[in-house]
């Protein structure tokens, strides 16, 4: 049962406590601070997996929810929303039950320099706003990187419900804020999810967004149609946990788009072009794609389509990106872009992936 049990204090009092809250994330945000109650459906306890969660101490406002608390009667564990945001993250001793206690202190070690580096940087004006301004070839990159990991079911989005991990800043919810019907983001940096709210306000955009732990999704089993992660697997301390639990609440199929353990990028690395660490400070952890089919038949998956393509950009464009503005010099780039994706593609440093849990199985490459 979903239960509001509307709190009489000012809605004043409690946007302050959460500016509060937020000038130690070194966040900032403005308006839509509200959780559509709708978002409850799809909910569950990411400590012990109940549902329906309940909504206590709610502060409403036209029909959303501004603040409160959301509560697993289950295990009783209370998660706080924060201006709008729900905080579902299971605490810390619901994972170590779960895990060795070595594990899980080096998988919070992990999870906390994830969410220090990204809360720092989440609202920034580069990650708010890119792939606009970037510059025609950065952006067409990101454009291309986009359109693969979504074209064995662009028809299928439209009017679906889409669930989208690891969303940092949003560059992909309004990608596919474009494209699907709703759209849920989540994230484990609170700053990157205010990012995201501040996309959504300048560009006009409309998605849920949630504050949650990809290898322990606070979602229902089935209830999204598809699940998304861009560059999000590579981030995790186990990124078969988050791949399992992204199939785990998706019905229809789940779309990745993660740089692969290629030669081509070990030379890279070699060359200095590529690095091992990413600047969060974790590991590359680059998916192999043997590990990747092991694990995907233990899914027993309808239909894997993969593809490889060959792409380098660094996370924000160079002065010299700027040269392939001009129409030219931008035309020549992607002509030699295609003609080598053409030819070495199939060994490429990157790669999409549609899994379907219902159909046949095929594969591109
Ligand atoms: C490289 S960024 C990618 C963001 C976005 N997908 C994009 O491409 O713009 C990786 C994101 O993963 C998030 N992340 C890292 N570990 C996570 C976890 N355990 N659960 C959810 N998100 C996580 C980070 O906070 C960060 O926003
Ligand atoms: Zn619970």
């Amino acid at each position: 049962m979903i239960r509001f049990q509307p709190n009489e204090d000012s809605h004043e009092e409690i946007i302050n406590a959460g500016e509060t809250d937020k000038e130690s994330w070194g966040g900032y945000c403005h308006g839509l601070t509200s959780m559509n109650p709708d978002l409850l459906g799809v909910l569950a306890c990411p400590s012990c997996e109940y549902y329906p969660l309940d909504i206590v101490n709610a502060v409403l406002g036209d029909g959303e929810v501004n603040a409160g608390q959301i509560i697993c009667q289950k295990c009783k564990v209370v998660f706080n929303i924060i201006q709008g945001v729900p905080i579902l993250l299971s605490s810390a001793c619901n994972r170590a039950a779960n895990a060795s206690a070595e594990a899980a202190r080096s998988a919070e070690q992990h999870n906390q320099g994830q969410i220090d580096y990204f809360n720092n940087i989440g609202t920034s004006e580069f990650e708010i706003t890119r792939p606009h301004d970037t510059g025609r070839l950065y952006q067409s990159l990101l454009d291309f990187k986009a359109e693969q990991s979504i074209r064995q079911v662009l028809t299928e989005l439209y009017g679906s419900m889409v669930l989208c991990v690891c969303c940092g800043s949003g560059m992909d919810l309004e990608y596919l804020h474009n494209r699907a019907g709703r759209v849920v983001g989540m994230d484990i940096s609170i700053g990157a999810v205010l990012g995201a709210r501040e996309r959504a306000r300048r560009f006009g955009l409309k998605y849920d967004l949630v504050v949650g732990d990809a290898e322990r999704l606070p979602f229902r089993s089935n209830g999204f149609d598809f699940g998304y992660v861009h560059d999000g697997l590579h981030h995790l301390s186990s990124p078969y946990k988050g791949l399992y639990e992204l199939w785990r609440t998706s019905r229809r199929a789940i779309m990745l788009t993660e740089p692969i353990d290629a030669s081509l990028t070990r030379v890279s690395v070699l060359l200095g072009i590529s690095g091992t660490n990413e600047e969060a400070g974790n590991k590359v952890c680059r998916i192999k794609l043997s590990e990747l089919r092991t694990f995907l038949a233990d899914l027993k998956p309808a239909s894997v389509s993969l593809s490889r393509y060959l792409m380098w950009y660094p996370h924000k464009p160079p002065g010299w990106f700027r040269f392939f503005n001009r129409k030219r010099a931008f035309g020549t780039y992607w002509y030699f872009f295609s003609l080598l994706n053409r030819i070495v593609g199939r060994w490429g440093n990157k790669f999409s992936a549609t899994i379907r849990k219902s159909e046949n199985i095929h594969s591109d490459k």
